[in-house]
């Protein structure tokens, strides 16, 4: 037997030292080598060892016209909003990683697909909960399961050994931080282990075209936990976010070999799983408000979706010396820059008052299309004077209290006439070609020309 050969890996970003230093050269983070051994002795690193993947296929150069695209044959599921993120559908033999924090709902919104999809046979290996767990999950979702098999197992070669006994369609894995590989002697959940595992779905997802789906644990600082290096791996990457007080959770796909990166799909969290959210706007809007000061309503990308939330502002007397400036939902320092071009451009005296800002629904907004709104909240909360109910709001502001046009602004003005808003308060400067029917459009150069319009 040859010795073991061990090699220090960085947890972080993958890279190697044959000893241990306390930082990484590569990705320049502190303490994060951890000692791996690399190779079982005898063992090689042959690891076709499981259906279909022992044929060694000589690779020959093609014409690049003569390349067979099968890749526009996709699956249309019965999640429309899982099709929008994966780019139209899933991709036979497309590796796609779906990372999210702890309880987010990963395993719900996969169990979900598998159950979904009725004429074709998966399989769902879970390294986390048992066959009983997952029977129970399956029967709270209420649908079908003769076409769904489970197994509780995180050695890769027996999960392939099942693949060939079974034969799915689809494979799902939660997660891949448990699964490990035999032919690698460090723990689960290590880089070494981690690449290894998923290169040997990779490698059956691409040699027998089945799609795998493979689940991903996100660390305290918010990472894909092991790492980098599978990100640059698989075909996909989903990101599961969401304020777990709130049942909003939205899937954004951060890489796509096969579509659009800026697609975004939302769901609800019920009782009985992921109900998915084609129109999110209606959910972030409560519109019960018509008589209170303080709220106005803006309008946000989230990828190449429009949707229109709710700005709430409540702006008041300080009792202490410095007032208080808090915000949810919303960067602060941007608060604080808005608040000083209404006081220096407008003539607001704000410099005692506490402001208070809140985006209603639990959603972070960073589209700057949302400031005109912000504006809008605080003035009507300050002077406490409600703004109408079917207005709402789009434009970014500059240092000079100068409104300036938005981006993809014929999406943002036919979700508002669709969900029925009249009147939008616009910089004049933004050039619309189609104006929707029955949208009055109030433009200004500046903010204080726009405040005295709307008061
Ligand atoms: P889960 O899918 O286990 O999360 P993850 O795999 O990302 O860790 O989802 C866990 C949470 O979802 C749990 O707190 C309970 C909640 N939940 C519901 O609210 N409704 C449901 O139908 C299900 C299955 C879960
Ligand atoms: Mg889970």
């Amino acid at each position: 037997m040859s010795k073991l050969k061990s090699v220090y890996v960085c947890q972080s970003c993958g890279a190697q030292s044959p000893k241990w230093t306390g930082k990484c050269s590569s990705c320049n983070s502190w303490n994060t080598f951890v000692e791996e051994i690399r190779e079982k002795s005898g063992s090689g690193t042959d690891v076709r060892a499981f259906a279909g993947t022992g044929s060694k296929r000589q690779a020959e150069a093609q014409l690049l016209s003569e390349v067979a695209t099968d890749l526009t044959e996709r699956w249309i599921c019965a999640d429309a909003e899982l099709n929008r993120v994966l780019g139209g559908g899933i991709v036979p033999g497309a590796l796609v990683l779906l990372g999210g924090e702890p309880g987010i709902g990963k395993s719900t919104l996969l169990l979900q697909l598998a159950l979904q999809m009725e004429n074709r046979r998966i399989l769902y290996v879970s390294g986390e909960e048992s066959e009983a767990q997952i029977k129970l999950r399956a029967a709270r979702l209420g649908m079908k399961q003769d076409h769904c098999y489970v197994l509780t197992e995180t050695e890769t070669t027996a999960i392939f050994r099942q693949v060939e006994a079974i034969r799915p369609d689809l494979l799902i894995v939660d997660s891949i931080q448990t699964v490990f590989s035999p032919l690698i002697e460090s723990g689960p959940g290590s880089v070494s282990q981690i690449r290894q595992a998923a290169g040997e779905f990779m490698r059956f997802a691409k040699e027998n075209r089945v799609p795998v789906f493979l689940i991903g644990h996100i660390t305290k600082d918010g990472q894909l936990a092991g790492p980098k290096v599978l990100e640059h791996l698989v075909d996909t990457v989903l990101q599961f976010e969401g304020d777990r007080n709130h049942s909003y959770r939205i899937v954004r796909t951060l890489k796509n070999r096969f579509g659009s990166t800026s697609e975004l799909g939302i769901y609800e969290m019920l009782g009985e799983g992921l109900r998915e959210v084609s129109n999110p706007s209606e959910l972030l809007l409560t519109r019960q408000w018509h008589s209170q000061s303080g709220m106005a309503i803006g309008s946000t990308l989230e990828g190449n979706r429009s949707l229109f939330v709710e700005v709430q502002a409540l702006v008041g007397g300080s009792a202490f010396g410095t007032p208080q400036r808090s915000t949810t939902g919303f960067d602060q320092r941007r608060l604080s820059m808005l608040i000083a071009v209404m006081e220096k451009r407008c003539g607001y005296r704000m410099n005692q008052l506490d402001v208070f800002l809140n985006i209603a629904g639990g959603l972070r907004v960073e589209d700057p299309a949302i400031d005109l709104a912000v504006c809008a909240a605080m003035a009507s909360s300050l002077q406490d004077m409600p703004l109408a109910g079917e207005v709402c709001f789009a434009a970014e502001i500059g240092l000079g209290g100068e409104l300036r046009p938005v981006a993809r602004i014929e999406n943002r003005l036919a979700e508002a006439a669709k969900l029925g808003f009249t009147k939008m308060f616009l910089s004049e400067h933004q050039q619309i070609q189609h104006p929707p029917k029955g949208m009055r459009l109030e433009k200004a150069g500046r903010l204080d020309e726009l405040i005295g319009k709307i008061f």
